[in-house]
């Protein structure tokens, strides 16, 4: 199943861990509201989880940022949580709030869940999509699919919303973690078998997010981030050896290494927190890294950005390295300052 175009790809092959003239780039929340394009389709799909499952609308969305940016990779434009609404969770997004999900707290929530093996099916729309990007995208532009990782998705199905310290979660974690392990377990096969229908239907590479990794101690961290990272990774790598996945466990800190080595995955997303000197010198020697830029100095643009965007290139792009931000693009962000921040990257030479 080797794709012809494949090696003209900078994203697969920095994965690889080869040289590429310049790094490729990609933004974390590339498509989204800071996009006029974007938002005039969201007024026009109706919800934002009827624009996730429209494949028409959500493959537009997808290519915006690349028609406009030239980006070397687009990610599938859906969200974590359409993984709990495939096992049956409800979940809504309000406009101002963020997600709402009717919080599951206790065994017989748990239980209550759909299948994990009903996934594929729930979600065939968002496959749909990934097949008809597949198609549409330039052959120069690598397709990554995506998951959220299991402790990040378990924090908004058990706290039925964002929260800043993810504390319903953590309490159900620490208080039964039997319980909060039943909730993990559905997750990773939910997560594997998501994931496995993405790279099916043509995405060729994974992102796996979890945002909240950071929140949790090192005990926790090795049980409800590691293990379950590692397990997806496994399991993937035993159906689809060729398919690079990437995770991105912010917030890890000094966990960051181990959880690197101990995963396999292929490629590791930094937040803004890491320092580039130290990424080059522990983790460039894993694998590739991805990251780091400050999505707040996106928004700010001018010299700042370009300083630190360039004191990011000179450390981490000598290496196996991809340029994205520390987290996703904020909604304020102003459109010329990501085309400025691209043309910055295409035009760096280490
Ligand atoms: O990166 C991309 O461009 C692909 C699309 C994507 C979205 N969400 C679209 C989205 C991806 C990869 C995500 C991942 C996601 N979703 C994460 C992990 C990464 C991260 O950013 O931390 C998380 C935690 C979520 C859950 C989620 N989805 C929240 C908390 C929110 C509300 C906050 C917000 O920005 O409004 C969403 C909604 C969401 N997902 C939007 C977009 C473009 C905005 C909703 C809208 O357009 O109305």
């Amino acid at each position: 199943m080797s794709d012809p175009k494949a090696p003209e790809k900078k994203l697969l092959k920095a994965l690889a861990g080869e040289k590429t003239d310049h790094p490729p780039i990609w933004l974390m929340r590339q498509a989204g509201r800071y996009l006029p394009e974007y938002r005039k389709v969201r007024a026009d799909a109706g919800s934002f989880l009827d624009l996730c499952y429209s494949p028409r609308l959500a493959e537009e969305v997808t290519l915006q940022p690349i028609r406009r940016y030239g980006f070397d990779a687009a990610i599938l434009f859906s969200d974590i949580l359409v993984v709990p609404d495939a096992l049956g969770q409800k979940v809504a997004f309000r406009e101002g709030e963020g997600p709402v999900l009717e919080p599951v707290t206790d065994a017989a929530g748990i239980a209550a869940l759909d299948s994990p093996s009903d996934v594929k099916q729930a979600l065939a729309p968002v496959y749909e999509t990934v097949a008809r990007l597949r198609e549409s995208l330039p052959s120069d532009v690598t397709l990554i699919g995506f998951a959220g990782a299991p402790w990040t998705v378990a924090t908004y199905m058990v706290g039925g919303r964002g929260s800043p310290d993810q504390g319903a979660a953590k309490l159900l974690a620490y208080r039964e973690p039997e319980t909060f392990q039943a909730l993990i377990d559905i997750l990773v096969e939910a997560t594997v078998e998501h994931l496995s229908a993405q790279v099916e239907a043509g995405a060729e590479v994974l992102q796996l997010f979890d945002t909240w990794a950071g929140s949790l101690p090192e005990l926790s961290f090795e049980r409800f981030a590691l293990k379950p990272a590692k397990a997806i990774r496994a399991k993937l790598k035993a159906r689809f050896p060729h398919i690079p996945v990437i995770a991105f466990p912010r917030g890890a800190g000094g966990m960051a290494e181990r959880y690197f080595l101990e995963t396999e995955v292929d490629g590791l997303s930094l937040d803004t927190g890491v320092s580039p000197a130290v990424a080059r010198d522990r983790l460039q020697s894993i694998g590739c890294v991805q990251g780091n830029l400050d999505p707040l100095l996106l928004v700010a643009g001018g010299d700042e950005m370009r300083v630190q965007a360039a004191h990011i290139l000179e450390t981490l792009g000598h290496g196996p390295f991809i340029f994205n931000l520390g987290h996703g693009i904020v909604p304020q962000t102003p459109p010329e300052h990501v085309g400025e921040l691209v043309r910055l990257v295409k035009d760096w030479r280490g």
